[in-house]
């Protein structure tokens, strides 16, 4: 199939989704910690045999673990379990496998982020059963333009896919299920000659939120489908994760030796 030619026509909504938030942003404010980088060239969590013992914090709300993985549960507006890294990679592989939540206004996502802003996001509308959305931002720059890209994928929040993004300086690549279905140069228009692309240490952020909020952007609440509905009290909306691994990618150097 192919990816590139049915994208056409079904960019992403001309509306700013950047889940931009940073505790300290190198860039705007002197004397912010430094932070860990990943400390192996290859790490895997899996999420099935419970919360994770180190590497990551709860950052608004939690999961709960089981035998499915990691579950984010939404039930009611306002919440939005999320979990952050505390390693940071530059460049490198991300791969998760997910099964998003369903229904209008709640969007699953895994979002990569630096201190100072830059981005690279899959984010999954519950309402749209056919996509998945790629996305990146340089330095908080939440102009849309053309960066913001939905793919066909089959029902998201009812299958589950492994989902990647294969970060270099040179270019992103996004994944489903191992094939590459967009690729983003440092220099193509869209990076804005490398002023829009990504270039900065990133954490990783998993992350179940409410985008069809009342007092949400206008431009939000349409990207999300629409409001969330909440009129049945037991109504709970589940993003499910199973693993996420992630590969560093290797130092010049290392390769050279490792060549000789
Ligand atoms: C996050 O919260 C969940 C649910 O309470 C818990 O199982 C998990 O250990 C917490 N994780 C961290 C890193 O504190
Ligand atoms: C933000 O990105 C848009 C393209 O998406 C570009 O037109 C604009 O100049 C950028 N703004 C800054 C401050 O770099």
């Amino acid at each position: 199939m192919h990816f590139q030619t049915l994208a056409l026509g079904l960019a992403a909504a001309a509306v700013s989704s950047a889940q931009t938030w940073s505790a300290c942003d190198p860039t705007k404010k002197a004397g912010c910690p430094t932070k860990p980088a990943l400390p192996t060239e290859e790490y895997a969590i899996d999420f099935k045999k419970g919360a994770p013992s180190q590497g990551w914090f709860n950052s608004t709300g939690a999961p709960t673990y089981g035998p499915n993985g990691a579950t984010f549960t939404i039930k009611k507006v306002g919440d939005g379990p999320t979990i952050q890294s505390n390693f940071y990679i530059f460049f490198g592989y991300v791969e998760i496998k997910l099964r998003a939540a369903p229904s209008k206004g709640i969007v699953s996502t895994m979002v990569m982020q630096s201190d100072n802003l830059d981005e690279i996001d899959w984010e999954f509308i519950g309402s749209d059963t056919g996509h998945g959305q790629t996305n990146f931002f340089g330095k908080g720059n939440t102009t849309t333009y053309d960066r913001g890209w939905a793919y066909p994928i089959t029902t998201p929040a009812s299958v589950y896919h492994t989902y990647a993004v294969d970060w270099t300086a040179e270019k992103i690549t996004w994944f489903v299920n191992g094939a590459p279905i967009r690729t983003v140069k440092y220099g193509d228009a869209s990076a804005l000659g490398g002023k829009n692309f990504p270039q900065t240490p990133m954490n990783i952020r998993i992350r179940n939120w409410v985008a069809g909020t009342p007092g949400n952007a206008q431009g939000v609440i349409n990207w999300a489908g629409g409001l969330a509905d909440f009129s049945n009290a037991n109504t709970k909306y589940e993003m499910m994760v199973e693993y996420v691994k992630v590969k560093k990618l290797q130092p010049l150097w290392l390769l050279q030796v490792r060549r000789q």
